[in-house]
């Protein structure tokens, strides 16, 4: 370690990298929670479960061919530093901030890098276009910003080979879970409504975003896997460089919603031709993303993958991956189950049990990690009602 990092600098071990980060009990609040944002150079210890599933997506998609990723917004750089070290990435770190600069490079060092990483202290889209004149081709792009990253799409987008993958992060979730209704409206164009599927809604809008930005550069893509935690959503799309407007025409669409019956789902028309349970017209919102939002095909080669690698198998990953491979094809906006008892006057059934039922009865159904409270399926209110009344939510009504 040299002068150049803070004093209070501490080694932290995370997968299979070892980083020097700000001494994190420097920033800890008065309720006990870090809070990376005061740091001088950035570290989440709670965002280990995204770096987590970062390696193991870029493991699972690339196999283990060598890859070249740009790591744009790197903070200390232990994102691509384990991307390096655990997936076999080669690639480039960048970061504008000149002291988040000196923790890549001696992290770098530290971790035996030098010949597989390259530091760069360039504002992101500089140096994401500066490298697309130049002829570098990247098989992965990293966008991990502060709150949004659609400043960051257009110049993420052009480096990319013909077939790539992009990981974007999103921390805005106030206008992307439409809380911040002007928010939404003005960064997302969309006229957003409350609905229980909150989460569901942020990954479909920021997914649509995604693809109207990757569309006019004459990109298609497919998501492959998402995620929503905690303060943020994370979401890897297919990347390829071909005419998108199969995507557009099969993707783009809308979702009707009944605030009253609490009955939902996907539409290609704005103008879906539904009603609500006592004849309401629905609320319908879009356009958005609504084909699936991950590959069933991907998510069952990462749970292979994670299979094949115990150090990356702890009890937050696991949860998620399995969760992900049961929910992935049920291409439904979740329902949160506690609304619905309440509205149909019962009690929350046991939810693994209801699943069950749903299942054998023909529909698809899955519990979801985009809210433990929640259902997709895509049987209808009838019969999800009957359902939770017969795996023992009987009620008092
Ligand atoms: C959320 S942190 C990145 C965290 C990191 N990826 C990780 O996994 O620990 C965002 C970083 O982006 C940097 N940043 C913000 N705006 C930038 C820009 N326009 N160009 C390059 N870096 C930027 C900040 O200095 C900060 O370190």
């Amino acid at each position: 370690m040299t002068s150049r990092l803070l004093s209070k600098t501490i080694v932290v071990e995370e997968g299979l990298a070892k980083v020097y980060v700000p001494d994190i009990s420097e920033y800890i609040r008065e309720d006990g929670v870090v809070e990376p944002s005061w740091m001088p150079v950035f570290y989440n210890p709670s965002a280990k479960f995204s770096r987590d599933v970062t390696v193991l997506v870029a493991r699972t998609y690339f196999s283990s061919r060598e890859f070249f990723f740009l790591d744009l917004l790197s903070g200390t750089g232990v994102r691509g530093i384990r991307l390096s070290l655990e997936a076999g990435g080669v690639g480039i770190l960048n970061d504008v901030d000149p002291r988040a600069y000196d923790y890549i490079t001696e992290n770098i060092k530290f971790n035996k890098l030098d010949d597989r990483l390259t530091a760069f202290n360039m504002e992101a889209n500089a140096l994401a276009n500066l490298l697309t004149f130049t002829g570098v081709v990247v098989d992965y792009a990293d966008v991990d910003p502060y709150g949004s990253p659609i400043p960051f799409f257009e110049s993420a987008l052009k480096p990319l080979g013909k077939k790539a993958l992009l990981g974007v992060t999103a921390t805005d979730r106030g206008p992307l879970n439409c809380v911040n209704k002007e928010k939404t409206l003005k960064r997302y164009w969309l006229e957003c409504h409350s609905v229980d599927f909150a989460n569901e809604l942020g990954i479909r809008v920021l997914t649509y975003v995604t693809a109207l930005r990757a569309s006019a550069l004459n990109y298609a893509i497919t998501p492959l896997l998402y995620l929503s935690k905690a303060h943020y959503f994370r979401v890897f799309y297919l990347v390829e460089r071909r005419n998108p407007y199969e995507e557009i025409s099969r993707c783009k669409g809308y979702i009707w919603y009944c605030r009253d019956t609490l009955e939902r789902g996907l539409s290609k028309t704005g103008e879906p031709d539904v009603s609500c349970k006592g004849g309401k017209r629905p609320i319908v919102i879009g356009p958005l993303w609504v084909c699936p939002l991950g590959s069933k095909e991907f998510v069952d080669r990462v749970a292979e993958n994670l299979e094949k690698t115990p150090y990356l198998k702890n009890r937050d990953v696991l949860k998620y991956v399995n969760l992900l491979k049961s929910e992935v094809d049920v291409n439904v906006p979740y329902i949160r189950l506690d609304l619905l008892c309440k509205k149909i006057g019962a009690n929350m059934p046991n939810m693994d049990s209801l699943v069950e039922r749903l299942r054998s009865m023909g529909f698809r159904a899955s519990r979801t990690h985009l809210d433990y409270r929640g259902v997709k399926t895509d049987a209808p209110l009838d019969v999800l009602t009957s359902a939770i009344r017969e795996t023992g939510g009987a009620g008092s009504s």
